[in-house]
């Protein structure tokens, strides 16, 4: 019978100790009766380059790319598909015949979130707090789902204002409002907005008592996402669900955006509800035993 060479994988990024994505990738590949394994390619900052050099002819059939890489990595790519060009960010890269292929399933992964949990974005406004890759990705989703205004609040303005000029310009989407990011400005905002995404990684593990907003009062027409996943509930989604808002935890988007990239990985069609499951169970199981480690 032919038996499918091994898929090997791996996960860019700096640093992953927190990283589930070993567990989610070996469980899809076991799914789908492949062979295959998923590593940790844990490098610095300055190592970036000579690192994707070395990938390139090393055997690696892809990876996944984190923080802080999602838009560093984009020079040292030969292709970059459509939406990873809008993004500007790359979070999934294929290797064929030594070529170096960049996608972003962040995108799609959060728009599936949002279908997942019907969310319905048209002609609303959303608060996006941070302007990294991860934003860049959601911020594409909502301009394609509808959305009416993006309120952008980051720490560094100058990364704010590259993500509006960016996606302004290959979009045409431009009715964007950036906001110092601080807590009395963004929560002024909470009785114009819809929904409130944090895409920053403030409130993971082991910072879990650090939150870039309290929710004042009730919210109940809010949809509140957080895309951090370690812990499940962080402080910024406890605080919205308290006052009444609708909440989703940072689970979903990294399952789906890995689902996403597994089918390119593998060329095969991988059925979300029914992986979702499984998954979702097998990652809570993770975080329970070892999120804390
Ligand atoms: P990713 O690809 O996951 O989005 P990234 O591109 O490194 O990662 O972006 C991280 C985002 O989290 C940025 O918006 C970053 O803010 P800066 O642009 O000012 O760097 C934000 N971020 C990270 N740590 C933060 C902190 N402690 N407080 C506020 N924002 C933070």
């Amino acid at each position: 019978m032919f038996k499918s060479k091994p898929l090997r994988l791996g996960l860019l990024g700096h640093p992953l100790g927190h990283s589930l994505s070993p567990v989610l990738h070996e469980h899809l590949l076991k799914e789908l009766d492949r062979p295959g394994n998923y590593e940790l390619l844990e490098t610095p900052r300055y190592q970036l380059e000579d690192r994707v050099a070395a990938l390139r002819t090393d055997g690696l059939n892809g990876f996944n790319v984190t923080i802080p890489f999602k838009q560093k990595i984009v020079p040292f790519l030969d292709e970059v598909d459509e939406v990873a060009k809008l993004a500007g960010a790359v979070n999934t890269v294929l290797i064929r015949r030594k070529k170096l292929y960049g996608f972003n399933t962040d995108k799609p992964g959060f728009e599936h979130t949002l279908k997942f949990h019907d969310i319905e974005v048209a002609k609303r406004q959303a608060l996006v707090l941070g302007a990294g890759g991860a934003a860049r990705a959601v911020v594409l989703s909502l301009i394609h789902s509808g959305i009416r205004k993006i309120y952008l609040a980051n720490r560094t303005m100058t990364h704010a204002t590259a993500l509006v000029e960016d996606i302004g310009l290959a979009t045409g989407f431009f009715n964007f409002i950036t906001v110092p990011l601080n807590a009395v400005a963004i929560s002024s905002l909470l009785d114009s907005i819809d929904i409130v995404i944090n895409t920053t990684s403030v409130g993971m593990w082991p910072n879990i008592s650090d939150t870039l907003l309290e929710f004042p009062k009730l919210q109940k027409e809010l949809i509140a996402i957080d895309l951090v996943y370690n812990p499940l509930q962080t402080r910024f989604l406890k605080s919205a669900k308290k006052s009444g808002a609708t909440v989703v935890d940072g689970l979903d988007l990294f399952v789906f955006q890995g689902i996403e990239a597994m089918q390119l990985w593998s060329r095969r069609r991988i059925g979300h509800d029914t992986a979702y499951a499984k998954l979702r169970k097998l990652l809570m199981e993770h975080l329970e035993n070892y999120g804390r480690t």
